[in-house]
Formats: C-alpha cells, sequence, structure tokens
C-alpha cells in the first residue's frame, strides 16, 4: 500500500463517544446494527417503511422505487407531499410557541421566531408570491443574505410548489445571468443589501447589473428591505418585499406536490466550464434532511443546532432550511462571519445563545485555531454535546484542537461526507455507536451502499485506493442535471466504471482495515476550496473570456488553511508582463474572475508564460503545473514536452 495512504489510515487513535452522550443518543450501537440489518436484507423495504414513519402524506405512496428507467431513479412516486407542511404545520399542534429560528445579525442583535410566527411569515410571503403570478413548477432565484427571510423565501416556495434555485450571495452579477437563463427563472428574490463582517453587500445592485448583461426570463424582482437604503426599483419588474404582502392573508394552503415534483435546482460546479444544475426531488430529499438531523446530529426536541453554512450551499439546504425544522429542533442562522469583530465571535455566540450542536467546515477550524486557539477557552461553551464538520477531509491536528479546544474534550465530531448530489450525510457516524478517527468520515450510513471499487466495479481491498461508489440508489439522490440528462448519465453513471451502474461520487477514498473511509482527494478537475467546489475549466473559462488573455490552466496547490488554493498559469495576449507590469495583471485578472463568477473563485497566484508546458499532441500538462505552483523539483518525465523552456519561465516567478 501508498506509505502516505497507510501513514493517515493506520496509526489513527479512536475516540469513542462519551458513556454519557451513548446513553441519550438516538442511535446506539444497537439500534445501528438493526438498522444496518434491515438495508442489507431489503433496500427498498428499509426505506419505504421509514419515508412512512417520518414523513406526513397527503395521499400515501404505493410504490417505494421505480427503477424502470435507471439512472433516472423515482422514489414514492405516486405519494402527495407538501415540504414546507412537513416542515411547519407539522409542528403547530404541539409546538407552535416554540422557538423555530434564532437569527444573529452581522451586528450582533438577535431575533427569534416560532414555529407559529414561521409559519405565519411563510404563508404570507407565499400569498405574496403567488399574488405576483408566480406558481407550481415556476423557478426562482434567491440571492439573499443569511437572515431568516432567506429561510422564509425558499420555504415559501416549497409551499406553493415553485422551484427555487439559491444562488451564493458571494457570486456575481454575471453567475445570476447565467442560472436565470440556464433555469429558466420567472422571477427573482433578493434583498436591497446584506451586511457580512462590517461590509456592505450590494445584493440588489448585483442583481440589476445581472439583468442587464443580456436576455432573461426574469419577469419580477421582489426586493426585502434589510438595511434603510434606498435602491433604484424598475417600474412594473421589481417590488418590495412588504408591498408585495400588502392586503394578503395570514394563511396559506400548501400546494399537494407530487414525491417526484422538484423541490430545487441547486447550482454546483462540474469538470466543464459551465456549473450544473442539480436536480432534487421533493420526499425523498426531504425524508434524508430529517433522518440524518435525527440520526447524525442526534437532534431531539430540547436541542439548538447550529450549522454555519451559508443557504447558497446544500449544507444550508439541507441542514439550515429543511432538516432542523423537520426534526422540530430550534436553530440558529447567523448573517456574519467568523472572523468579524474578532475571532472570538462564534464563542460568543455559543455562550449567548448556548446551541447543543455545532456543525462547520474545516476551513473555518482552522482559521480560527490560527487567529487564536486559546480563545475558544475564554468563553463558556458547557452547552456544546457533539460537533460536526463538513466539506472537505479535515487535518488531524484541526480536528484534535476542535474536539479539546471547543468540545472540551467531552463532545463526538460527526465528519460527514457528503456532496450536493447525495442531498445528505453519506459516510458519516451515527456518533453514540461509531468511534471517530480524526481525519475519516467514518463508515457509510445505514441504506447508503458506499464502497471503494475499481474500473470493473469489484471492490478494492482494505488499504488500496480507488473509486468511491455508492452501488443501490437512495431517495435523496439528485434527480438529474437541469436540461441535461446526457451529462447527468455520463457524470454520474459513466459508462466505463462498472458498465454505468453505480453512482460514481467522483472522489478518491480507501477504506481501511476496519472499514473506515478516508476521502483521498477529487478524480475530476474540480478543486476544493474552503469547502467550496469550484470547477477548473470554469475558471480557465473566466481568464481567457478577458482580452487580456490568450490561454490560462489552472491547478490547486495545497494550502494549510483553504485547503487548496487556486494558482493560474496565465498566457497574455500581448507582451509577456515584467515585475510592476505582471503585478497590475495579476490584480486585473485577479479582479476580472472575481467579477465574472465571484470572491470564491478569485486565484491566488497567476502565473505568466508565452505559452503552457504542452505535449507534442497539444494537451497541457497539468502535473507539471502542480508541481511548479508547490514550489517543487520536477522530478516528472518531461521529454514529451514540445516546450521544456516554458517551464523555467513559471518557474522563475516563485
Ligand atoms: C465534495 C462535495 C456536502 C456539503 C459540502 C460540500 C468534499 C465534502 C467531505 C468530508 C472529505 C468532503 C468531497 C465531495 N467533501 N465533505 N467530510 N471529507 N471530503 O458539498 O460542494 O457538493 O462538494 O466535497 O470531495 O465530493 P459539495
Amino acid at each position: 500500500m501508498d506509505e502516505k495512504i497507510k501513514s493517515v489510515t493506520e496509526d489513527s487513535k479512536t475516540y469513542p463517544p462519551s458513556e454519557e452522550f451513548v446513553r441519550r443518543a438516538t442511535i446506539d450501537a444497537a439500534r445501528r446494527k438493526a438498522l444496518l440489518a434491515e438495508a442489507a436484507e431489503d433496500h427498498v423495504g428499509f426505506w419505504k417503511k421509514l419515508a412512512e414513519d417520518e414523513l406526513q402524506w397527503i395521499q400515501p405512496f404505493t410504490q417505494a422505487l421505480d427503477d424502470s428507467q435507471a439512472p433516472f431513479f423515482k422514489w414514492f412516486a405516486d405519494g402527495q407531499i407538501n415540504a414546507s407542511a412537513n416542515c411547519l404545520d407539522a409542528h403547530l399542534a404541539d409546538n407552535a410557541d416554540k422557538t423555530a429560528i434564532i437569527a444573529e445579525y452581522d451586528d450582533g442583535s438577535t431575533r427569534t421566531l416560532s414555529y407559529r410566527q414561521l409559519h405565519t411569515a411563510v404563508c404570507r410571503f407565499a400569498n405574496a408570491l403567488k399574488k405576483a403570478g408566480i406558481g407550481r413548477g415556476d423557478r426562482v432565484l434567491i440571492y439573499m443574505p443569511m437572515v431568516a427571510e432567506a429561510v422564509i423565501a425558499m420555504q415559501a416556495c416549497a409551499r406553493i410548489g415553485a422551484v427555487h434555485s439559491v444562488v451564493f450571495g458571494g457570486f456575481s452579477a454575471r453567475s445570476i445571468h447565467d442560472r436565470a437563463v440556464d433555469a429558466g427563472a420567472v422571477a427573482l428574490i433578493t434583498a436591497n443589501q446584506g451586511k457580512r463582517g462590517g461590509k456592505t453587500i450590494e445584493l440588489k445592485k448585483a442583481v440589476d447589473e445581472a439583468l442587464e448583461l443580456g436576455e432573461h426570463p426574469i419577469k419580477k424582482v421582489i426586493v426585502f428591505k434589510r438595511t434603510d437604503e434606498q435602491v433604484p426599483m424598475v417600474d412594473g419588474r421589481d417590488i418590495w418585499w412588504h408591498d408585495a404582502e400588502q392586503g394578503v392573508s395570514d394563511s396559506c394552503d400548501p400546494e399537494p406536490m407530487t414525491a417526484e415534483d422538484l423541490l430545487f435546482i441547486l447550482y454546483t460546479s462540474g469538470s466543464t466550464g459551465k456549473p450544473k444544475g442539480i436536480q432534487h426531488a421533493t420526499a425523498g430529499y426531504l425524508l434524508w434532511a430529517k433522518l440524518t438531523c435525527k440520526w447524525v446530529f442526534d437532534i431531539k426536541p430540547d436541542d439548538i443546532f447550529w450549522c454555519t453554512a451559508d443557504v447558497g450551499w446544500i449544507t444550508g439546504h439541507s441542514y439550515i432550511c429543511y432538516g432542523p425544522l423537520l426534526a422540530g429542533a430550534t436553530q440558529m442562522i447567523f448573517e456574519g462571519v467568523p472572523t468579524h469583530p474578532d475571532a472570538n465571535r462564534f464563542w460568543q455566540m455559543v455562550a449567548k445563545h448556548k446551541p447543543t450542536i455545532f456543525y462547520t467546515a474545516p476551513t473555518a477550524i482552522r482559521t480560527l485555531a490560527k487567529l487564536g486557539h486559546d480563545l475558544p477557552g475564554k468563553h463558556d461553551l458547557s452547552s456544546l454535546r457533539l460537533l460536526g464538520t463538513v466539506g472537505e477531509p479535515i487535518n488531524p491536528e484541526a480536528w484534535r484542537w476542535f474536539y479539546e479546544q471547543v468540545g472540551g474534550g467531552r463532545c463526538p465530531i460527526a465528519d460527514t461526507w457528503w456532496q450536493t448530489e447525495t442531498g445528505g450525510a453519506t459516510i458519516a457516524p451515527l456518533p453514540g455507536a461509531v468511534d471517530a478517527k480524526p481525519g475519516s468520515c467514518t463508515m457509510a450510513m445505514p441504506g447508503m451502499d458506499a464502497a471503494v471499487i475499481d474500473e470493473n466495479g469489484n471492490e478494492k481491498p482494505r488499504g488500496e485506493p480507488g473509486i468511491l461508489a455508492i452501488r443501490k440508489p437512495w431517495p435523496s439522490m439528485l434527480r438529474n442535471i437541469w436540461g441535461d440528462p446526457d451529462r447527468f448519465r455520463s457524470t454520474y453513471f459513466p459508462a466505463d466504471i462498472a458498465d454505468g451502474k453505480y453512482y460514481i461520487a467522483g472522489d478518491n477514498a480507501v477504506q481501511d482495515k476496519d472499514g473506515y473511509f478516508w476521502i483521498l482527494g477529487r478524480l475530476d478537475d474540480v478543486l476544493n476550496v474552503s469547502g467550496h467546489r469550484i470547477g477548473t475549466m470554469e475558471v480557465e473559462s473566466a481568464l481567457v473570456a478577458s482580452p487580456q488573455v490568450a490561454e490560462a490552466a489552472v491547478i490547486g496547490r495545497p494550502d494549510a488553511t483553504t485547503g487548496e488554493a487556486i494558482v493560474a498559469f496565465v498566457v497574455p495576449q500581448n507582451e509577456l508582463p515584467e515585475g510592476e507590469a505582471a503585478q497590475a495583471m495579476s490584480a486585473s485578472l485577479r479582479d476580472w474572475v472575481k467579477k465574472e463568477i465571484g470572491a470564491i473563485a478569485k486565484p491566488a497566484e497567476i502565473r505568466f508564460g508565452s505559452n503552457l508546458p504542452k505535449t507534442r499532441s497539444g494537451k497541457i500538462m497539468r502535473r507539471l503545473l502542480r508541481t511548479i505552483a508547490k514550489g517543487e523539483e520536477i522530478t516528472q518525465d518531461t521529454t514529451t514536452l514540445e516546450n521544456p523552456q516554458i517551464l523555467e519561465q513559471f518557474k522563475k516567478q516563485s
């Protein structure tokens, strides 16, 4: 076995949950064993029973799985259901006055909403959407700050059967425009401004710019007034949220949707220049959002759950907008950033709102550990009983800091591997039943048939890396790529791996001798920067769209804080810049990428050359670029290279 893999997987200490945790845990070892056995015995029956028990159906389904059009699987297809009714109405009889949402704004002020208040707010806004002409099946873009109204907007769409597509508030006007066009969205919900880390985010301005970039299908823009700032409103197109709600009723019957109706489209990066619109279906998605809250996060009615993700990502969908509400929990939503006004912010918020479960990303953990490894100890974090991470592998050093300093050595850490496409946590511990190993996402959840395989579909021996696959369909899997079923099939069920029978995650992984999964990185040209997925081609297309650029190749370089950092190798259209001219061009291209995609895709570094290293057949040798970016000596064979002198040019700029 590869020595590097051996050292991460075999030397690792295990961390069992405390007895106290196990005593209260929803799933203990015996219950886990029973669930695994049920799923192994009758995969479809396992899911059928859960769907019957966990969801409130308007019309019960009769068939659990329809695999006649595989890989376009359908679950519970003849059942009728409404997502918002399951999240809100389900709790009104017994828990109407319970706090559903604690929202903390960037400036530290807070607002809470009970289940009843949230229900009313969602009904009112749902009626406002209807009044604006939006209905069942319409696609609606949501471009909002992290305030309660983001959840209200999503829930209101779900209530009337409109399909939301949330665009992360850090994406550019160009990204909004492209998504609006691709999704054929008829309406867009935004805010005049947002606040983040003391800065004002001009959301409405970005929307106005987006809608001037070319033709688009958007007819209505609804604007939530987050600040007192007036923004230009386009007559007939734009309407304030509070004006749209004038005269509407406080009640709105949930639209009966079929289980397979689209709940949302969420765009994510792939290995081409164009992001993919991942489609999720209503019932299957809801089932797993709810169950993972109960099983992985051990959420019980008295828990306060805090997930720090943005609603613009799948984590914010499953573990802010839907899961915690389905589970009837109280949850926090935070508008700001962990470092403002300083690196105490998260810990102050824990002391103030007393969450019991805290779910965040390795990049945030590393940043906060670096800024103040002893800061958590200065606050009362005793409310916490369970921690979670997601987005990328967590390095054991950061894991241990999180465990000791934040969790006080008493909270299990659930390292959850999943994807936009899987809908909810997929390989993750049931923390009362599975011991943790720092850096491993542990084992597949019951019902999730994850395996490490070779091209023929055979399982790899323990200790040997391979392709991460999920071999049986599951209810919360993506249903399609919006407008591109061929791409759906070729990306996720590629014919050259196991004859296209299995879902291929795009990750490389290894199982250790105990069966624990260790994620080793992507198989495709997708980077993971601060837990965000960014396609190298996407950044390359953005760069070559600049008149200054003739050619560009983008690669990822390992980075201690962000996991990977983006490095771009650029061939300028005109002469090769040097010294200050190179710095100026680099700054302007970084800004260009920010404008084209968003700040998260900005290269950390740009190097210039008169060509890219290519083979004689014209293929860019990215391996060499990775070596150069790391500042390492080139040991690879360069004899197939058409133009070896190019390497010297790029190396010089270290
Ligand atoms: C990719 C999915 C699911 C929400 C966050 C990102 C990587 C995710 C882990 C983890 C190692 C992880 C994988 C995966 N990833 N969680 N716990 N350990 N890697 O969602 O943007 O769809 O990205 O993130 O590479 O394929 P996403």
